[in-house]
C-alpha cells in the first residue's frame, strides 16, 4: 500500500471568509472548498481534512456537512476536545477525528495535544468517538511518552507533529528527523498508525522518507498555495508524485 495523502482545505475557506465572513450566504461567497476538495481527489487525495475551530476562522459547520454530503472519500475532522466540538464531530460523523490543542490567540495549531497531561478528557472523548463509528487521531509532539500514551488510551492512529521540522534548518533538521524517527518506531511497534502533518511542503516532503512506518501524511497551506499558480488538481498530483518516492516497508 502506498503512503496516502489527507489534503487539508481549510485555507480555501480562510479565502472566503476573508471577503464573505460578514456575508455568508452571498450567492458569489468564494472560493468554495466543498469544490476544492472534489478537485483534489481528482489529483489523487485519499481522504479530505478540515478544521472546524472554535474561532470559525476558516472552516464553517456549514462547510463540514457539505463536503460530508458531497465528497465521496473519507472525511478527517480536526477538532479541539471541548464539548461544542464533539457535539459537531456526532452530527457530522466523520470517518476520523484528528483531536488537537487549539488556542484563540494562535496564528495555526501550535504545538500537539499534550496527551499524557489531558490523558483523562482524551480518553473520554476517544471512547465517546469510537463509540459513535469515528475512529480517533491524535495530534501529537514526536515524543515517546505522548506515543505510548496515545495507544494506551485505544487511540487508532498518531499525527506526529511535523511543524518543528517544517521550521528546521540544515543545522537542525537532522535531529529533527531524529525525533520523529523515535516516535514513529515506537508507535508501529505499540500497533499503532502513524501519520504526520504540519509544515510538509514540497521542498521538505521527500526528506520524511527517513522516517519509517508512516501510512499517512496531512497536508494544507503548501498545497493551497501551489493550488493558486496550477490549480488544486495539479497541485495534488505534484504533491502525490513526491510522495509516490516513500519505501513503504
Ligand atoms: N495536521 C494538523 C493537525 C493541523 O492542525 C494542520 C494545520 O491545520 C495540518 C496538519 C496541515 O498543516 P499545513 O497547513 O502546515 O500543511
Amino acid at each position: 500500500m502506498s503512503l496516502l495523502l489527507g489534503v487539508n482545505v481549510d485555507h480555501v475557506a480562510t479565502l472566503r471568509q476573508a471577503r464573505y465572513a460578514l456575508l455568508p450566504d452571498a450567492p458569489n461567497a468564494e472560493p468554495c472548498p466543498c469544490e476544492a476538495s472534489a478537485d483534489a481527489l481528482l489529483g489523487g487525495a485519499d481522504s479530505i481534512t478540515i478544521h472546524v475551530r472554535g474561532d470559525r476562522r476558516h472552516m464553517q459547520e456549514r462547510d463540514a456537512f457539505l463536503i460530508r454530503e458531497k465528497i465521496a472519500a473519507p472525511l478527517n475532522l480536526e477538532m479541539g476536545v471541548t464539548e461544542e466540538m464533539i457535539a459537531i464531530a456526532l452530527k457530522v460523523r466523520p470517518e476520523f477525528v484528528c483531536l488537537v490543542p487549539e488556542s484563540r490567540e494562535e496564528v495555526t495549531t501550535e504545538g500537539g495535544l499534550d496527551v499524557v497531561s489531558r490523558r483523562h478528557e482524551v480518553g473520554d472523548c476517544i471512547r465517546l468517538m469510537q463509540k459513535n463509528g469515528i475512529k480517533v487521531s491524535l495530534f501529537i509532539d514526536p515524543e515517546v511518552e505522548q506515543v505510548k500514551v496515545a495507544a494506551e488510551l485505544g487511540a487508532e492512529m498518531v499525527e506526529l507533529h511535523t511543524g518543528c521540522f517544517g521550521n528546521a534548518t540544515t543545522q537542525t533538521v537532522g535531529a529533527e528527523l531524529e525525533r520523529l524517527r523515535r516516535a514513529a518506531l515506537v508507535g508501529h511497534q505499540a500497533g499503532i498508525q502513524v501519520n504526520a502533518g504540519h509544515g510538509i511542503n514540497y521542498e521538505n516532503v521527500r526528506l520524511l522518507e527517513a522516517v519509517p512506518h508512516l501510512t499517512e501524511y496531512n497536508i494544507g497551506h503548501s498545497i493551497v498555495a501551489r493550488a493558486m499558480r496550477v490549480g488544486m488538481t495539479q497541485a495534488v498530483r505534484e504533491m502525490k508524485a513526491l510522495m509516490s518516492h516513500y519505501p513503504v516497508l
